[in-house]
């Protein structure tokens, strides 16, 4: 069985994988994770606003949030932008979260169509590679975020322990996938550091996200596995044992 690691959804090949995981650490499936692990009854994704003002009219109102952020920041007139600490159960529980961010919901909508679709985060990284092991997708592609097109740190840091984790049964496919693996192996014990170093945490940092840069390099906090359930939906899907 194999793995390919793919930096940005730009860099992802025509044609299909078994099983795709989407990483975006700062902060899109780090959100995804949070807010499934607090009860919302699904995460919808949208790359474009008008996209997810139209869908939102077809929801019975009061029972969707909306959810936005560009450039880091939430857009205004949303109900919650992407911090995860927003995503409690007193605000999401029984909740749809119709959700548009800058690159994250991107990289989903570009491997919408494999037959399986997960997202990873270090929040949830355990329950992630038990799934994987459980299910043993013949190829597996994980698709980091970044940053409008270019590398980040932080999602080939998880992509990388994706790889560790995985390393008894897949065989890197790409020379990203042994990249990612040296680069979350000199990080590992110093993930909210490397978040500090990483471009897109710094652009969070000068918005006071220092909070949410300490939440996000957080390992295996939650066991919830974000799982497409149909184009662009995700749920928690069901694992034996949790
Ligand atoms: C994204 O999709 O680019 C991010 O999750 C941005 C963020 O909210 O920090």
């Amino acid at each position: 069985m194999k793995l390919f690691v793919y930096h940005t959804p730009e860099s992802v090949p025509p044609g299909s994988p078994d099983c795709a995981i989407v990483v975006d650490i700062l902060r899109a499936t780090t959100t995804i994770a949070t807010a499934l692990a607090a009860g919302a009854e699904f995460v919808q994704v949208f790359a474009s606003l008008d996209e997810l003002e139209r869908v939102s009219n077809s929801y019975p109102i009061g029972s969707c949030l909306r959810s936005a952020e560009r450039g880091g920041k939430k857009v205004e007139g949303y109900d919650l932008g992407n911090s995860p600490l927003d995503y409690s159960p007193d605000r999401v529980k029984g909740k749809g979260i119709l959700l548009s961010t800058t690159n994250g919901t991107r990289a989903l909508q570009r491997v919408s169509q494999a037959p399986q679709v997960l997202t990873a985060a270090f929040v949830n990284l355990g329950i992630i590679t038990d799934f994987v092991r459980q299910h043993q997708p013949e190829t597996l592609w994980i698709v980091g975020s970044g940053w409008e097109g270019s590398f980040s740190l932080e999602d080939t840091a998880c992509a990388g322990a994706l790889v560790e984790q995985l390393s008894s049964t897949y065989q890197p496919g790409n020379d990203e996938a042994v990249a990612a693996q040296a680069l979350y192996l000199t990080w590992q014990d110093k993930l909210e550091g490397l978040f500090h170093q990483a471009s897109h945490g710094q652009r969070l940092l000068k918005l006071q996200g220092e909070t949410d840069l300490a939440y996000c390099a957080k390992v295996d906090l939650l066991r919830v596995v974000p799982r497409q359930q149909e184009p662009g939906i995700l749920r928690a899907s069901p694992f034996p044992g949790e």
